[in-house]
């Protein structure tokens, strides 16, 4: 027997419900905000994730799917922006609009040891808005973050959110963690150690102990943000402050992507233990030009989709088939009559099933009822002989006869 591969998950049909409903939530409130769909490929040429995430980073050297073609190497997608800046940049996106804001939803892979909320292939729900380095821009994102969350009836959620500053500004917090951190590389852990030499920004948010204590006591606050990153972050701020958006400040928050810039945010919950991340995003105002487009800012988000279920309430709602009508047929013949009943019910946009095994009628009956049926049409010869079928109720427990004739008009109305 074939089983499925690690880090995988089939969606079966219960759980897709969960998922339709976060997803039709999602799609509305994008479109709220004025988000249209944008559905890039799920494979990219692998440079162009190395190019934008950075070579140091964990998914580029531990955590690509890469497929190896002749002089080609791709690589499933492990991640939403590098592919949306392509198709912005590849399709001119900024000639039909200098102010773009999209949004995606779909299967990322990367090559991670599979445990609770992480998996090799995983799904985002995501968007970036490209084209502005207002910070009012940044407070739409940060509180549609927070619109949705409410939306999926999540609770118990927090936005912690940063400024990394300018390209300058992250030079000079790399040299000061360098300064201070080379004389305590001993003390720190086989990460961090790795981190020192490899992506230095990564020991700010180690959640270990002992890093934890060193890097308190550096006292990194917003030293290294120039002016206009200060000011920037502040506006961020005060327009989330406006909105009661209810953020934390979190200085040593750092996100392991090399491309943002200016403000970072994440969003964690304390139900989804070690992978508490529910989403992240940020600003990304120097991958559009560096990847051969515009000089514009961009700022964008996404969400694990698993994890916003693992903590959504929409897993404890049962999804009711309020309107389902289930037909059963005592007999041969009127399993035939009901094979046309069954069409005009559906003709008529009714959602109807039966199933076709011969089942007694308490069988039926609770076949309709594990379905969460509302009304049930029971046909039987004296059904046939006087022409009618009977309607049960399935929420009153009433049961009437109805003319066959009729039968359709009347649920209808019902
Ligand atoms: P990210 O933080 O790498 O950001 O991923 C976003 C979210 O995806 C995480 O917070 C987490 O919920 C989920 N996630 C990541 N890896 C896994 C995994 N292996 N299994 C399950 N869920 C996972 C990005 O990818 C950025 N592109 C977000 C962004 C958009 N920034 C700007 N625009």
């Amino acid at each position: 027997m074939f089983k499925k591969i690690p880090g995988t998950k089939d969606i079966l049909p219960e759980e897709a419900s969960w998922w339709q409903k976060i997803e039709d939530i999602s799609r509305k409130i994008f479109s709220i905000y004025n988000y249209t769909e944008i559905r890039p490929p799920l494979i990219e040429e692998a440079g162009l994730f190395n190019r934008s995430l950075g070579k140091s980073t964990e998914i580029i050297r531990k955590q690509m799917f890469l497929i190896k073609k002749k002089n080609d190497v791709y690589a499933l997608r492990p991640e939403g922006t590098a592919s949306i800046v392509r198709a912005y940049i590849e399709n001119n996106l900024q000639k039909k609009s200098p102010f773009i804001k999209l949004y995606y939803l779909g299967p990322m892979f990367r090559l991670e040891r599979p445990q609770m909320g992480r998996q090799r292939q995983f799904h985002h729900l995501g968007c970036e808005a490209i084209g502005a380095h207002d910070p009012c821009l940044d407070v739409e994102v940060i509180s549609l973050v927070d619109r949705l969350l409410k939306a999926y009836a999540i609770e118990g959620y927090k936005i912690k959110i940063n400024s990394l500053g300018c390209i300058k500004d992250r030079k000079e917090l790399t040299q000061l963690l360098n300064k201070g951190l080379r004389d305590k590389r001993g003390s720190l852990c086989t990460d961090c150690r790795l981190r020192f030499k490899n992506n230095i920004l990564r020991v700010l948010d180690c959640k270990n102990k002992s890093c934890r204590d060193i890097i308190e006591k550096l006292d990194i606050q917003d030293g290294h943000l120039c002016g206009e990153c200060k000011t920037h972050f502040i506006q961020v701020k005060k327009g989330l402050d406006s909105l009661k958006v209810d953020y934390q400040a979190a200085p040593y928050l750092v996100r392991g992507l090399d491309y943002y810039t200016s403000t970072v945010f994440e969003v964690t919950h304390q139900d989804l233990g070690a992978q508490d991340a529910l989403g992240a995003g940020g600003r990304y105002d120097s991958l559009v030009s560096d990847l051969g487009g515009p000089d514009v800012g961009a700022i964008g988000f996404a969400f694990g989709m698993e994890r916003l279920l693992l903590v959504s309430r929409c897993q404890s709602i049962k999804a009711p088939k309020e309107n389902l009508v289930y037909v059963v047929s005592l007999g041969e013949e009127a399993k035939r009559q009901n094979l046309k009943l069954l069409n005009e019910l559906r003709q008529a946009g009714i959602i109807s099933d039966t199933d076709y095994e011969a089942r007694s009628l308490k069988g039926a009956l609770r076949r309709a009822n594990d379905l969460g049926a509302r009304y049930v049409l029971i046909t039987g010869e004296d059904e046939i002989k006087k022409g009618v079928v009977t309607l049960k109720d399935m929420v009153s427990g009433e049961q009437r006869e109805v003319k066959s004739d009729d039968i359709v008009e009347d649920l209808k109305r019902a």
